[in-house]
């Protein structure tokens, strides 16, 4: 019997987690691995969400999230526990995705102990190293470890060439978010009550126009957040539209929403939906206004117009494809540019059709060949 390859598998925020139960899965269903995982929390609840649907029970639990957490001691704290999970554990090989504390800081205990650690969504920039912050440094740190760089498209692959990664170690997957939309799209069509819990919603914003919201970049923290609850205030007072805005968990965020924007009749502030209820939002929604990665890519695989609250992106595909526009955080520029897609046709329709520039849905099973293909030339 030939002995399978234990793969370690790292995450601890809601992104990651959506992002790599496609990989777990995958993993899992393929006897040449024996995979582990080990999430940090650095997210809790929004974490234990997305582990609940997809169905996946970790071996390991740092549990390291604390109310306002700074990056000191979360990145500390990380480091130290990770670390100590690939003593006991003994990996073949480590993978992380993405950008956060919890992947910098798996990629960084990997390479303490000499691990390989492969990267899933590989060679993401905005080249900007405040935006976003503190991820694009983050990015650059496992980039420079990784052994493996799945890159989801050829504009990241291009990134890393230009960083002087070996081309032989850079792959093209596509970006496993859009497996993960695939399969939850599958799900509900299966069990359509897991998506049903915004109906008492739907039937109050009947006949309204709904724009979906979410916010929690820390570079927005302060001015940035004030700006966004200003321009959903305006916006949501337009007599043809609703605004549904499930609140991220941080409380940067939430005082801010709350002090300003509660209370108001057509703006719905809700808690972190899950997966299934948030891709319902997803589709119900006429425009994505948005700071978040994932809903960046997740909105032009559904023909949504997504407006994004950042300055950068490292995501360009969409704006690429006229599908996702950057418009920084300007409460007066908002509001401008959500009046332009509600009020012409024109405008609204050049932007509200489907592209996937971010994969086919299949990135994961492609990453686990590859993975096969890595460990048969190292045996
Ligand atoms: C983190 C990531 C960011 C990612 C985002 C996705 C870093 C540095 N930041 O940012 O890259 O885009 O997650 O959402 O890795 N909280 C809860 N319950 C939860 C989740 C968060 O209460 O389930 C609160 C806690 O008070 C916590 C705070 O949010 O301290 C901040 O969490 P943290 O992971 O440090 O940062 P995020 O802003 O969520
Ligand atoms: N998401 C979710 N519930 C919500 C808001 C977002 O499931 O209430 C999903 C969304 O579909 C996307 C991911 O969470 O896949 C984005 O996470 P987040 O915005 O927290 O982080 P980022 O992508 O910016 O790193």
């Amino acid at each position: 019997m030939t002995t399978r390859a234990r793969i370690l598998v790292i995450f601890g925020t809601r992104p990651e987690a959506i992002k790599l139960f496609p990989v777990v899965h995958a993993l899992k269903a393929d006897p040449r691995f024996d995979c582990v995982v080990c999430v940090s929390a650095q997210h809790r609840q929004m974490l234990d969400q997305v582990l609940d649907i997809a169905g996946i029970v970790p071996d390991h639990d740092l549990d390291v999230m604390q109310p306002d957490q700074s990056l000191d001691l979360l990145t500390a704290n990380l480091l130290t526990g990770l670390g100590k999970v690939m003593d006991a554990v003994q990996p073949d090989r480590v993978i992380v995705q993405g950008d956060t504390a919890t992947a910098m800081t798996g990629a960084l205990a990997a390479y303490y102990r000499k691990i390989p650690v492969d990267h899933v969504e590989a060679g993401l920039r905005s080249w900007n190293i405040y935006h976003p912050w503190p991820e694009e440094v983050n990015r650059k740190i496992i980039g420079s470890m990784a052994s493996l760089h799945f890159a989801p498209t050829t504009t990241s692959e291009a990134a890393l060439l230009k960083e002087n990664v070996d081309a032989a170690r850079v792959h093209v997957t596509g970006n496993t978010v859009i497996d993960a939309l695939h399969w939850v799209t599958a799900e509900i069509e299966r069990k359509p009550e897991l998506a049903g819990g915004l109906a008492d919603l739907e039937q109050r914003f009947a006949g309204k126009r709904i724009i979906g919201v979410t916010s929690h970049r820390r570079e927005n923290f302060g001015d940035g957040m004030e700006q966004i609850a200003e321009a959903i205030r305006r916006i949501a007072a337009r007599p043809d539209t609703a605004v549904i805005f499930p609140v991220h968990l941080n409380p940067n965020v939430r005082k801010v929403m709350n002090e300003r924007l509660a209370g108001l009749d057509t703006v719905a502030l809700i808690e972190p939906l899950d997966y299934p209820h948030f891709a319902r939002l997803l589709s119900i929604s006429e425009i994505m206004l948005t700071d978040s990665g994932g809903v960046q890519e997740e909105a032009p695989a559904l023909g949504k117009p997504v407006l994004v609250m950042r300055e950068t992106t490292e995501r360009p595909e969409g704006v690429v494809a006229g599908t996702a526009k950057l418009v920084g955080t300007d409460a007066e520029r908002i509001v401008t540019e959500i009046s332009t897609l509600l009020d012409d046709t024109q405008s609204y329709e050049a932007m509200a059709r489907a592209h996937n520039p971010f994969g086919d849905g299949h990135a994961s099973q492609r990453i686990v060949e590859l993975l096969a293909h890595e460990i048969g030339q190292q045996a």
